[in-house]
């Protein structure tokens, strides 16, 4: 059967890979309703697909396997309206998004994949926008999304938008990250609607992680520190359950990562790593082996 658009010659792949937070100091509110952030994050090797096609005619086109992020408020379609905004074109895109990572998950899919729209549809369409205008364009589609146009290692502050890269370095000891997406969706604004002053730190964190990481040093247990991860093993009995069970079966360490509900576990030893996945699959829950990664070496 004929598609309903024709593709032109144009098109390209690119992934779009998941992060996780190491830290994520909350400094306190800001009058415009934000959290002040201090935050470090590391893109890992679970990723989305994303296939561009340049078509006809002057349609943005989203086909996507997970059925109910077929929208136009997806962030994908946001990117590319915007790139076409800013650049005064219409031309026409299929998108076909192959989703892997969990969504609403704490991961930064949905970031990732705009990330990804904004680096590839310049390229594919031949638009000169600088870095910066690239960032100032992530940055009014989300908080994480400047991260992603890095990748790697970073400290974000400010809304968690202005990015700073830290050299590459990553933990031995954390060679291999268990992840473990209990079955509950939970919006990222909800959890920061529930946050206690109590919960505030002064940044100090990550500030040790950052210089821990620098001296190409394991960061000490007590700073992996989540200033969102009290209230959400507090207003949602799964992720604390899935926590102890992670516990029980030998982690000795799990995080929450971003608003979550996702927990990770890091791990040296492979073996131990996947005795541990394939427990908590027999659990019946979503479970994924990962392990950091710098976008340009894949
Ligand atoms: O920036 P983004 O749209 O990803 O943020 C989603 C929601 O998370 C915001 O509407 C806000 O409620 C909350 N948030 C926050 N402080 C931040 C980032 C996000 O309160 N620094």
């Amino acid at each position: 059967m004929k598609p309903q658009w024709q593709p032109s010659a144009e098109s390209c792949t690119v992934r779009a890979y998941a992060k996780i937070n190491l830290t994520l100091d909350v400094l306190g509110r800001r009058s415009d309703g934000y959290h002040m952030l201090a935050t470090v994050m590391q893109t890992i090797n679970l990723h989305d697909t994303l296939c561009l096609t340049t078509t006809e005619d002057t349609q943005v086109r989203l086909a996507c396997t997970v059925p109910e992020l077929n929208t136009p408020d997806n962030l994908v379609v946001r990117a590319v309206e915007l790139i076409r905004r800013r650049a005064g074109v219409s031309r026409g895109i299929l998108i076909e998004l192959y989703k892997r990572i969990p969504t609403a998950a704490g991961l930064g899919g949905g970031s990732s994949d705009a990330a990804a729209v904004l680096l590839a549809l310049p390229r594919l369409w031949n638009l000169a926008f600088s870095f910066d205008e690239l960032l100032e364009m992530a940055a009014s589609l989300g908080s994480d999304v400047p991260f992603f146009l890095y990748g790697g290692l970073a400290l974000c502050e400010g809304r968690g938008e202005q990015v700073t890269p830290l050299p590459p370095f990553w933990p031995e000891q954390m060679r291999w990250l268990l992840l473990l997406k209990p079955p509950i969706n939970i919006a990222t604004a909800t959890v920061f609607r529930s946050l206690s002053p109590r919960d505030y730190t002064n940044g100090a964190h990550s500030r040790a992680v950052c210089e821990a990481l620098r001296m190409q040093r394991m960061p000490a247990p007590a700073d992996l520190h989540n200033s969102l991860e009290r209230g959400v093993l507090e207003y949602y009995p799964e992720v604390a359950r899935a926590r102890e069970l992670l516990l029980a079966a030998g982690a000795t360490l799990v995080r929450l990562s971003g608003s979550g509900p996702t927990l990770f576990a890091p791990f040296a030893d492979l073996t131990m790593a996947w005795r541990l996945h394939r427990r908590m699959a027999e659990y019946g829950y979503e479970v994924y082996l990962a392990q950091a990664i710098y976008p340009s070496s894949s």
